[in-house]
């Protein structure tokens, strides 16, 4: 090895090392043990030393510790992972014990061969991983109980106008029936007038079904995904008079329901973007489902976005957002492409049976 002259003597630098590395000699018998270990190991160095390695291994893995170890002795290779990914454990002199990463390396000598250890203690790691999967779980149920309660209370808005607004304005036609029943024959300013309001009733109720409609399609609960599809493909055309292909091969099953409803709903924002941001002259659709797997694909040929801008935009919008938080809830990916006047593209892919909590009631 080369080294300037001005380097300190190897042992000092082991001994100021945060992190603790223990030597041990054939018999596994302690011969090194630095200040970061007597912290982590809460053995004073001269307790350690000459002590066999086991002192610092959990009982039950003491075994398989020191067959490890002397497999190593005998291998020659100079630097090898301990733990094979999972982590160690190491026994502090407290009877603790705690989770550690270590790494192993041999020295041959003329005293002999020499194995030097150096370990991390991952307990504050660990910790933190395991804090960080606990508030990772916490919000995906959190998530969940958010599209769960939104689902909920679009059902039972549309059920609300439908059925309150609904027979009020069936109410009001009758009325206006009766009353047009009463009027005078000759009086064709007030029949005018009348057949108006039946006229504006007529409009509210086309209004206060598509509203509903919006909210919770029906059709998506009575005739299922590719219907319910058509349904806003065809709703858009007229609308927006946007030249539309939909390619839909649902298959012959159907997917499962929270599944159909985020599709739907994927659908129904990226059509609703398009008639906002695109200005396209054409859409395409793909929507295909077997038993395991469904794939959308909505594109446009419209201006599209580039990509910096619409990752600044992303954070601030709910569309795009909400697509992506729903597809992960059901363990699926979205994918965006789109470039500055080169339309935009959403892809969806996701399982069709997805074993997760119900976030919308059956
Ligand atoms: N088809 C599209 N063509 C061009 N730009 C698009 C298209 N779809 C989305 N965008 C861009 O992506 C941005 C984010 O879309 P997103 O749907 O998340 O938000 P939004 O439509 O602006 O608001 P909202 O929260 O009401 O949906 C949009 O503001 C728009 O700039
Ligand atoms: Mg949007």
């Amino acid at each position: 090895m080369k080294r300037l002259a001005s380097v300190p003597p190897l042992l000092d630098i082991i001994h100021s090392a945060t992190e603790p590395i223990i030597t041990i000699d054939e018999q596994q018998l302690i011969v090194m043990f630095n200040p970061a270990a007597e912290r982590v190991f809460l053995y004073r160095a001269d307790q350690a030393i000459g002590s066999r390695l086991e002192i610092l291994i959990p009982a039950r893995f003491r075994a398989i510790h020191a067959q490890h170890v002397d497999r190593f002795a005998h291998t020659g290779l100079s630097d090898r992972k301990m733990g094979l990914g999972a982590p160690l454990w190491g026994l502090r002199a407290n009877g603790e014990e705690f989770p550690m990463e270590a790494s192993i390396s041999q020295t041959r000598t003329d005293a002999g061969v020499f194995l030097s250890i150096f370990l991390r203690d991952i307990t504050e790691r660990q910790r933190i991983d395991q804090a960080l999967r606990a508030s990772r779980d916490e919000l995906t149920r959190l998530s969940n109980a958010l599209l769960h309660v939104r689902e909920q209370e679009k059902k039972h808005i549309a059920r609300e106008l439908h059925d309150d607004l609904g027979q009020s304005l069936t109410a009001l036609t009758m009325e206006l029936s009766q009353l047009e029943s009463g009027l005078p024959p000759d009086n064709a300013p007030l029949r005018e007038r009348v057949d108006d309001m039946r006229r504006l009733i007529k409009i509210t109720f086309a209004s206060l079904r598509r509203i509903a409609s919006d909210l919770r399609p029906v059709m998506l609960d009575d005739l299922g995904l590719a219907a319910a599809i058509e349904w806003l493909v065809s709703n858009f055309v007229s609308r927006y008079g946007i030249d539309t292909d939909a390619r839909i091969d649902i298959g012959p099953a159907e997917p499962s329901k929270q599944v159909a409803t985020t599709l739907f709903r994927v659908v129904q924002e990226a059509l609703t973007n398009i008639a906002k941001h695109a200005q396209a002259t054409e859409v395409r659709i793909e929507l295909s489902c077997t038993a395991t797997h469904c794939s959308l694909t909505v594109q446009d040929n419209g201006v599209g976005d580039a990509p910096a801008s619409l990752a600044r935009k992303l954070p601030l919008s709910l569309g795009l957002q909400g697509i992506r938080e729903r597809v992960r809830l059901l363990n699926g990916d979205v994918n965006i492409t789109t470039r500055k006047k080169e339309g935009f593209r959403l892809e969806v892919s996701l399982p069709a049976q997805p074993a997760l909590p119900l976030w919308e009631a059956p």
